[in-house]
């Protein structure tokens, strides 16, 4: 995916994804669909986005039985989605069934997702798990890694130590990014693990996920050109 900044459309229709879609103009190479968006408005979203020249990242945290991941990943790939996510925690199974259906897909990446970035260890220890989140997002990667995977999705402070870990090749995606100043987040809550585009691809990111800070914002391609410049306000 050539942009590193990717801009969640985090929408419950059609027609609001569409207006930022038609806002942001040529300002927005990459775009993150999610379930939200995906179940209000179907797949024909994606195909339009990639009709229009737009790489789409699908986050379906895919977390099934191998066939069925697989099928997702078919599904994923037809529609023209750059990027696709499966959840690590599923094991090292639907990972290579996920990295095995995405070679018909030459342009489609698997990411897989360590550990949702709102999750604290206490959270992890509430399931059974008894690491960290730090020491659980690197044998997570190190799973990814090894079932092929093109690369993982976890929080920015991991950034730089999944970078050491991983080498310089795999894809590492951020979301869960905030700007200077925007630490209150509304309804939607987490950032727990949260920091700026900037220290992340600083830290080793690949690419950041930027939700609200672009599409709520009075001006959202202001916004993300601020953001894709490095945080300095440009023009
Ligand atoms: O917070 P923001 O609006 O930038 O969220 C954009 C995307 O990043 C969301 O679609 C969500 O999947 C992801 N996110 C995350 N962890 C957070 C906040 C958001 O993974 N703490």
């Amino acid at each position: 995916m050539d942009s590193q900044v990717i801009v969640a459309l985090d929408f419950d229709s059609h027609r609001a994804a569409g207006e930022l879609v038609a806002r942001l103009g040529d300002a927005c190479g990459a775009y993150k669909v999610g379930l939200e968006l995906l179940t209000a408005a179907g797949p024909g979203l994606v195909r339009e986005l990639v009709a229009r020249g737009h790489e789409v990242f699908l986050d379906l945290k895919l977390f099934e039985i191998p066939d069925s991941v697989a099928g997702a990943v078919r599904s994923a790939g037809a529609l023209g989605a750059s990027m696709v996510t499966v959840h690590a925690m599923g094991g090292t199974g639907i990972m290579a069934a996920a990295v095995e259906a995405a070679r018909e897909f030459p342009r489609l990446k698997v990411l897989a997702l360590t550990v949702v970035t709102s999750m604290t260890s206490g959270d992890l220890a509430d399931v059974g798990i008894a690491s960290s989140t730090d020491e659980q997002v690197l044998r997570l990667a190190r799973l990814a890694a090894r079932a092929g995977c093109d690369g993982v999705v976890a929080a920015p402070r991991e950034a730089a130590a999944l970078r050491t870990l991983l080498g310089p090749q795999p894809l590492i995606v951020t979301p869960g990014v905030t700007l200077p100043g925007e630490t209150q987040r509304g309804p939607r809550g987490g950032e727990v693990r949260a920091g700026t585009p900037w220290a992340a691809l600083a830290d080793g990111a690949s690419h950041v996920v930027v939700g609200r800070s672009v599409t709520r914002a009075p001006d959202p391609v202001a916004a993300l050109r601020r953001i894709a410049a490095g945080g300095q306000p440009c023009g």
